[in-house]
């Protein structure tokens, strides 16, 4: 499809209805998509958690792009472009690792934790070491997220970091860590994926363990009065009882999104597991469950549930 054929479809998309198919099966609009939605957005990568000590690093691996996210010292978390700049090998060919130094496996170079080439062998004199390293993207730790974003001049993360501090503070998630990691792949394009997830209409019948428990699996007015009561308690549980929500035409900058968003949990439930009952101790600074959960949001494609006592 060429540039004006996407053009011309875009325009005549009628609002508030379901995209034309082309937005869903077209090649060439998936890498419109990774082009100018993704490369140019905050990207959830991993959590600092998952490289504790220096030296280590995993694999961001997106699209056709991989990232070696490496711990670069005690206080500082790098986002390295995972090709070797002599030939364009990978460098890190493992999921994770640990190392002084990162060495291609092809020629041998080898750059340190910044991305710095330190060794190079048989090059001559004249070869300036010190012009030639990993590319380095832009990456920032959210309360222990690291984000990611490819492009050279990413939308402003600080208005994130500021619009969701009093919000997050209370969970302290950099002191969380993964205790378990799934997998969905998803036979379909990626905004089937978001469409679904930015809905719960869908929620009562096809997720009814899920609506056990959920508010938002029911309509408001149903819910309405819990509501009220969730935000009643939350200062007296450590939480706040703001909500923010800057997504998509609301972001302060072009793939600087984020959201956060209170509802309640029904039938007493007061926290995601599957009998309501608490699964771990509260997170952080949160003094009691106040029977709500959160929808938190950064960057178009990165969503999480918190509990008062663990995130999904
Ligand atoms: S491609 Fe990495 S050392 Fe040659
Ligand atoms: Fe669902």
């Amino acid at each position: 499809m060429t540039e004006q054929e996407i053009r011309e479809l875009v325009a005549g998309q009628a609002e508030r209805q379901a995209l034309a198919s082309a937005f869903y099966r077209d090649p060439d609009i998936y890498e419109r998509d990774i082009d100018r939605i993704f490369m140019r957005s905050w990207l959830y990568a991993g959590h600092q958690s998952e490289i504790p000590e220096v030296g280590d690093w995993f694999l961001f691996e997106f699209a056709e792009e991989s990232v070696i996210i490496v711990r670069s010292a005690e206080d500082e978390i790098n986002a390295l472009l995972n090709v070797c700049r002599h030939r364009g090998s990978r460098v890190c060919v493992e999921q994770k690792g640990c190392s002084k130094l990162l060495r291609c496996r092809y020629h041998g170079w080898s750059y340190d934790l910044q991305g710095r080439l330190r060794a190079a062998a048989h090059m001559p004199d004249s070869f300036d070491r010190s012009s030639i390293g990993l590319k380095k993207i832009h990456a920032e730790v959210l309360d222990g997220l690291i984000f990611i974003n490819f492009a050279e001049e990413p939308g402003d993360f600080s208005s994130v970091r500021d619009g969701l501090a009093d919000c997050l503070r209370p969970y302290r998630l950099e002191d969380t860590k993964v205790a378990h990691r799934q997998s969905y792949p998803i036979a379909a394009n990626w905004k089937l994926a978001v469409e679904n997830y930015c809905e719960c209409y869908h929620c009562a019948p096809a997720h009814p363990e899920y609506s056990m428990g959920h508010g938002l699996a029911h309509e408001d007015s149903r819910t309405e009065e819990l509501y009220q009561k969730v935000m009643a308690r939350a200062g007296a549980c450590g939480l706040s009882d703001k909500a923010v929500n800057r997504m998509y035409l609301a972001a302060p900058a072009f793939g600087a999104d984020f959201a956060f968003e209170r509802y309640p949990l029904i039938r007493d439930h007061v926290t995601g597991s599957e009998d309501g009952k608490p699964l771990a101790p509260l997170l952080g600074d949160v003094k009691d469950y106040d029977g709500g959960a959160t929808d938190l949001q950064v960057g178009p494609v990165t969503y999480a549930l918190i509990y008062c006592d663990h995130v999904v």
